[in-house]
Formats: structure tokens, sequence, C-alpha cells
């Protein structure tokens, strides 16, 4: 058996013990741009603003952010920007303002494939596998900007998602929607990020199949890989937040830790079913 390196002890904290820090928990409304633990976040995407091609605005100053060690959850309903703000964050969105930096540099100017050399991963909302690809050849595609040995790498992927090494010879397509989101995790993961982006990792699985997704993207952060992460499983994603973004129409409505999110009376009636 090799050694998990996912399975260790470091990075994330339990949500429960989450320090609630000073100043406030729960932030209303835009971000304020001085505020000292967003700047100095490992990744940022800053005061956003921008949309698809020439079309309207769809992110009005909006502001995500992951520190070390932590898993940020970002919110809110259908159609609010969620996904838009995470492809801004990975270079796919020309920006009108604001500006994205990763580990303290800044990346707006750079492509989608430099972020990814920079260290950033990211599993997209759709379309984040090839269908008609084996499971292995999927993570082989994950590694392709590296050009050293990438066996390792995907013994700690099938470690991660034992299921994964038993079908590693199927066509990725013929998986279920679970097996596909961890062969979507997996791939992200063939890069060797120094932080991941999930857009909905447990969108279309069964509530039982979701609590094991977030075991292992919990076990992911533990290895020191910050999780900025979206989530429609808006109560259960909040519960394992250190931090929690509520977007709304393209902007920042409110931002906190999980904790401070799910406590507050009008996050739940809004966005939390109550
Ligand atoms: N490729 C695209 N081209 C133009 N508009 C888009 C595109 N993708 C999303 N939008 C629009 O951007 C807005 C936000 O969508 P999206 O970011 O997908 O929301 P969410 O992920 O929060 O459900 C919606 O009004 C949507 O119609
Ligand atoms: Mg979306």
């Amino acid at each position: 058996m090799s050694q998990n390196p996912y399975a260790d002890d470091r990075g994330n904290k339990d949500a429960s013990i989450t320090k609630p820090g000073p100043g406030p928990t729960l932030h209303r409304g835009a971000i304020p741009a001085e505020r000292p633990e967003t700047q100095s976040a490992f990744l940022i995407g800053d005061q956003m603003t921008g949309g698809y091609g020439g079309g309207a605005d769809i992110l009005h100053d909006c502001t995500i952010a992951v520190d070390a060690g932590e898993i940020a959850v970002i919110v809110g309903p259908n159609g609010a920007g969620k996904s838009t703000a995470m492809k801004a964050v990975f270079g796919m969105l020309d920006l009108r303002k604001g500006s994205v930096r990763l580990d303290g540099q800044d990346i707006t100017a750079l492509s989608p494939q430099d972020r990814v050399k920079a260290g950033m991963g990211f599993v997209p909302q759709n379309n984040n596998i090839f269908t008609s690809m084996t499971v292995e050849e999927n993570l082989e595609m994950g590694a392709f900007i590296r050009r050293d040995d990438i066996r390792s790498t995907m013994e700690q992927v099938y470690d991660l998602f034992p299921i994964l090494r038993d079908k590693r010879r199927q066509p990725a397509g013929e998986l279920s929607g679970g097996q596909r989101q961890q062969v979507a995790v997996g791939r992200a993961l063939m890069t060797k990020p120094k932080v991941l982006m999930l857009d909905e990792p447990t969108a279309g699985v069964s509530p039982i199949v979701m609590d094991e997704l977030f075991d292992r993207i919990i076990e992911v952060s533990r290895t020191g890989i910050p999780i900025l992460m979206v989530e429609q499983n808006a109560r259960q994603a909040l519960n394992i937040a250190d931090k929690g973004y509520v977007l709304v129409q393209g902007r920042n409505a409110y931002t906190g830790t999980g904790k401070a999110l799910m406590e507050d009376d009008e996050v739940r009636r809004s966005f939390l079913g109550g």
C-alpha cells in the first residue's frame, strides 16, 4: 500500500473550531477594499467587474478569495454569477475592472493555461471530463503541462478515490455522476496545483455521495491545498467552509465565516431555506 498524502493532518482546520478572528464575522453588501484578511488571501479575484464578450457586465465589484489552508465556499441563487466569478478568476473572462492575485502575484493578464502553470487547478461546472476517454487517460490529460514523472501523482489520486483505480480502463462516460466528479477532481490534481477551484462538485449526486465527496475535498484541503468552491448544497457546504460568500446578481451580498452565515437569520431565510 502506498502512503496516502491526502490523509495526513496538516492544513485546514475543522469548521467547528474555526476562529472568528478580530472584527465582525459577517459582512453585508460590498466588500470594503481595505479588508486585510481578504487582501492577503492566497487566491483572490478582487473587485471584479465584467461580462461575456461585449455583453453587459455580469459581475459588479465582485470579490471572492481563499486563504492558505482554508475552504471557501460561494453560494447564491441560480444565475447569480457564481460560475462567471470562477471563470473570471481562471482567466476565461475579460475583466473591465479588478484583478486576480495568486500567492502575492498579479495574474490578471495570464491566460488560463498560464494560470494552470502558475498553480491553479480548476474543475468547471460542465464538460469537466472527456467521456470517451478512459479514467486513466483523463488523468493523463490533466497532467498535460508536466514533463516529469506523473505516476506518483496518479497513485495519490487513486489512493484518494480508490474506485477510480478499479475503473481506470473504463471510458469515463460509463461512470456514475459521483465517480465522474471524482475523475474531474482527480484530473485537476494531476497538475499538483497550489490551489483548487471547484464549480459545483456535487451537482446531481445523492446526499450520501455528496457527503463522501465533501469528505474527500476536506482531505485534499488538509494536504495544504486551499479550496475555492461553488456549491448549490449551501447548508452542507457552509458547514465545512472556513469562509463563505453569498453572491446575488453579480455582487457580494454577504461574506463571513461559514458558521456566521449559517447563524444569520436573513441568510438562512433567503438562501438556506429557513
Ligand atoms: N457563456 C455565457 N455567455 C453569456 N452569458 C452568460 C454565459 N454564461 C452565463 N451567462 C449569464 O451570466 C449570468 C450568470 O450566470 P452564471 O455565472 O452561470 O450563474 P450561476 O453559476 O450563479 O448560476 C446569467 O445571467 C447567465 O445567463
Ligand atoms: Mg453555475
